[in-house]
């Protein structure tokens, strides 16, 4: 029963102080913002995989601009929903909170998260290709594309881990450190099939962590999870909230 569940998880998350959260692409769907496995995954009928990469900027970056174009421009519209809401308020709740998220979205800064570890980088950063610095831009649409570097005139590229492409490695060792550390993690709203960030709940894990996982459907970990919540987590996270408050 659902209701043992959420009973369960509040009971883990009670007494403990360092906590952490791992959330993807699901977090964001009752937010309005397709999954990455189950969405059709094209793009004017070009698999997001091929755009989405160093090679495809390279021959034609205007191309691939114009994909990160339209998701900011979707994302602008979007906003966060409880799940988000309920995960930042925890970052006041226990005080060693880590949020290490796949998203690019930005939701989750949106919500009020602070300090939030972002493994795939960010829709509303750019980076220069030629020197390397990096800078927010929420301009939608970007005045011009590809945007160039106010430093160096070089052209600027989306600072999104593309496929094929290394995770930023200190983002990454936080959230390995804070994984080793925790005493729970909750696992929302991912297949936890994309390494080496679904590498996080087996780090978790084997160090003796309880797993909450929150996701209608069993990831590809959910068996090293203590607690499943099967169902949206724009709902459950709430319900987990009230109980943990009123306990
Ligand atoms: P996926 O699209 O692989 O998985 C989304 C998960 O969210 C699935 O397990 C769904 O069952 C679940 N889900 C759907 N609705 C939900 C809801 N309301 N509440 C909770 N869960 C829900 O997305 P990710 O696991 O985030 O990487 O994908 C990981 C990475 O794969 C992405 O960051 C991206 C992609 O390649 C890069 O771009 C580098």
């Amino acid at each position: 029963m659902i209701e043992d569940s959420i009973l369960a998880a509040a009971r883990a998350l009670g007494p403990a102080s360092r906590v952490m959260a791992f959330t993807g692409a699901g977090v964001s769907a009752e937010s309005g913002v397709a999954t990455f496995r189950g969405a059709g995954g094209l793009w004017e009928g070009q698999p997001v995989e091929e755009v989405a990469t160093p090679e495809a900027f390279r021959k034609d970056p205007l191309h691939v601009w114009r994909f990160y174009e339209a998701r900011r421009t979707q994302a602008r519209t979007v906003r966060p929903n409880p799940a988000h809401e309920t995960l930042a308020s925890w970052q006041d709740r226990f005080p060693g909170w880590t949020l290490a998220t796949q998203n690019v979205d930005g939701l989750h800064q949106a919500a009020g998260s602070r300090n939030v570890l972002e493994l795939h980088g960010g829709l509303w950063r750019v980076r220069c290709c030629a020197c390397g610095r990096h800078r927010e831009d929420r301009t939608v649409p970007l005045p011009e594309l590809p945007p160039r570097c106010a430093a160096c005139g070089g052209i600027e590229r989306p600072d999104i881990v593309w496929f094929g492409e290394m995770l930023p490695r200190d983002v990454l060792e936080a959230a390995s450190l804070a994984a080793r550390d925790c005493q729970v993690l909750l696992v929302v709203g991912t297949s936890a099939v994309v390494y080496p960030a679904a590498g996080l709940v087996e780090i978790a894990a084997s160090a003796g962590a309880t797993v909450i996982e929150v996701n209608p459907q069993a990831s590809a970990l959910a068996h090293l999870a203590d607690v499943v919540l099967r169902g949206p987590a724009g709902e459950l996270l709430p319900r987990v909230a009230a109980t943990l408050a009123a306990s």
